[in-house]
């Protein structure tokens, strides 16, 4: 029996770009992000239309036991002094967990569990993390050049944005030129 090889989709290492299937792209800007950056005031100071961070993902199925495959691109800047970052979430269904791998540049992966306590990590081309279930994660872009990062879950998590609309307990800030976490009170 003569079976033919199929083509899956391309994933370019060093820049993340995908190709060769169907995908869903969603661009986020400074006007989506209200709220998220502490210095209101310096979000409004940016044109509202400047991209944040976009998202690339593969149009797969969406079936119960499916993993979804998305590329983050997440530019460099900052709001006053904190540094882009997503909008960060926890998965609706709380238990499920998703795995992020740096592709370039230079950032931090916040991770905060439901008891509130935070981690960051290192992201750098070549980082693998494991992200628990019942742990909040954002991105952040602490470098010059965009952070770009792979990212594979289980299609039945979802996003809760709501529960961390109050923000995450840690925001990075740039201070002397480096990245500092601060502590912050959310209520
Ligand atoms: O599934 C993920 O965790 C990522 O693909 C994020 O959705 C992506 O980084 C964008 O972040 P957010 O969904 O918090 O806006
Ligand atoms: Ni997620």
């Amino acid at each position: 029996m003569n079976l033919s090889f199929s083509q899956p989709p391309r994933l370019e290492w060093t820049t993340g770009d995908l190709s060769g299937g169907p995908l869903l792209r969603k661009s986020t800007c400074i006007q989506d992000l209200t709220g998220i950056f502490s210095d209101e005031r310096a979000r409004q100071l940016l044109a509202g239309e400047r991209i944040v961070y976009e998202v690339e993902m593969l149009n797969t199925s969406p079936a119960e036991g499916e993993l979804y495959t998305g590329i983050t691109h997440l530019y460099p800047g900052r709001v006053g002094h904190e540094y882009f970052m997503t909008r960060g979430h926890f998965h609706a269904h709380r238990e499920q967990g998703e795995v992020y791998f740096g592709l370039r540049g230079a950032g931090l992966l916040l991770l905060q569990n439901e008891q509130g306590e935070v981690r960051l990590e290192k992201v750098f081309t070549g980082s693998v993390h494991v992200i628990a279930g019942y742990t909040a994660h954002r991105l952040i872009n602490t470098g010059d050049e965009v952070l770009s990062a792979l990212a594979v879950w289980p299609t039945l998590a979802g996003h809760d944005y709501h529960a961390l609309a109050k923000g995450f307990n840690v925001r990075v800030f740039e201070e002397n030129q480096q990245p500092l976490a601060r502590t912050v009170q959310n209520g």
